[in-house]
């Protein structure tokens, strides 16, 4: 298993760090465009072996022959979000690194799995899809890990109970439209219905809607990168250890929920195929509504690239 990280800021560092640690992969290549970070990134990895306990080979590069024949390519590249900055402020120049690190990864490699990260996260899996040419399989967006991480974490915390024990669904587009449905959100089994108020749920909705703004207005310079990191490790493990997990993540929906043609966020069965399956669950009229809405802003977006992309 040969799996590269385009993009060696904080969030693909990070992943190419728990991707060694938790030994997905033989050989973990770390590519930035600026020289030197990369390289010293990935040596400081790769030393951390011996006493980390693995012993996956990472790598450093601003080359894209390096990558050749990956397994699985992570794509981080692009500008963090800054404070009063919004995804969608990204998009036309996330889009056109984008555009590029996806031409440059598929001249190197034949038939990778694709997970983008770079926000705004559903346009950028679908400027992934345009460009690599990829059956729909095999490109995904992570985003719907998180948020859900997010949701569930909020509602440990209010319960003081553990995190393990909270089932939740995040879907719709990362982004303010993200529509996380609280009549699957469970605690061991228990409805999150039975264990608060309307008006602590909503508040816990309201947190994971803006948990990453939550942490750009801390970090003030950057956004989130463990809680992404982690996600995106999480959704690597499941492809290569088949373990068809089901998972929210952002996805190309051809029909499902009556969304057409539209990368969002929706729950998949994933394994080593990728995207063996797009489960439609019931989701009653707001939430469909809401599911909906955010697809329309996904598309709009999408819209606005169609020079870019031609
Ligand atoms: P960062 O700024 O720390 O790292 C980005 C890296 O991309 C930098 O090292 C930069 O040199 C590199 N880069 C820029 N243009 C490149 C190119 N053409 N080729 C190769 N590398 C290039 O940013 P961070 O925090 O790692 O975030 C990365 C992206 O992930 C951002 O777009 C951010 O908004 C997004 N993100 C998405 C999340 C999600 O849930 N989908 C969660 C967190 C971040
Ligand atoms: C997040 O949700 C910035 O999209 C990123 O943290």
């Amino acid at each position: 298993m040969k799996i590269t990280v385009i993009g060696a800021g904080h969030v693909g560092a990070t992943a190419a760090h728990r991707i060694a640690e938790q030994r997905l992969a033989r050989t973990v290549i770390l590519l930035d465009i600026v020289e030197g970070i990369p390289q010293g990134k990935a040596l400081d990895m790769y030393e951390s072996g011996p006493v980390g306990l693995f012993d996956t080979m990472v790598r450093g590069t601003n080359d894209y022959r390096d990558t050749a024949d990956s397994d699985i390519v992570v794509i981080t590249a692009g500008l963090a979000r800054k404070p009063g900055m919004s995804r969608e402020d990204l998009l036309m120049k996330n889009a056109t690194i984008v555009k590029d690190v996806t031409d440059q990864v598929m001249q190197h490699s034949k038939n990778p799995m694709i997970i983008m990260v770079s926000n705004p996260l559903d346009i950028m899996t679908y400027v992934g899809y345009v460009r690599s040419k990829l059956p729909k399989e095999k490109i995904i967006g992570m985003a719907g890990v998180l948020d859900t991480a997010r949701f569930r974490s909020f509602i440990a915390e209010e319960l003081n109970v553990s995190m393990q024990d909270i089932n939740a669904f995040v879907l719709g587009g990362h982004g303010d439209s993200m529509v996380p449905v609280v009549k699957y959100t469970n605690v061991a089994g228990i409805p999150l219905t039975d264990l608060m108020t309307p008006e602590t749920i909503d508040r816990l909705v309201e947190r994971t809607r803006t948990g990453g703004a939550e942490i750009v207005n801390y970090l003030k310079n950057g956004s989130a990168y463990y809680a992404p990191a982690a996600s995106t490790v999480e959704m690597i493990d499941a492809i290569v250890n088949d373990r068809k997990r089901i998972l929210p993540c952002s996805t190309l929906l051809e029909g499902q929920y009556g969304i057409n043609n539209t990368f969002i966020g929706a729950p998949i069965k994933l394994g080593r195929n990728g995207v063996e399956e797009v489960l439609e669950i019931n989701l009653d009229v707001h939430e469909l509504d809401a599911l909906r809405r955010s697809a329309a802003i996904v598309d709009e977006n999408c819209n606005l690239l169609s020079d870019l992309l031609a």
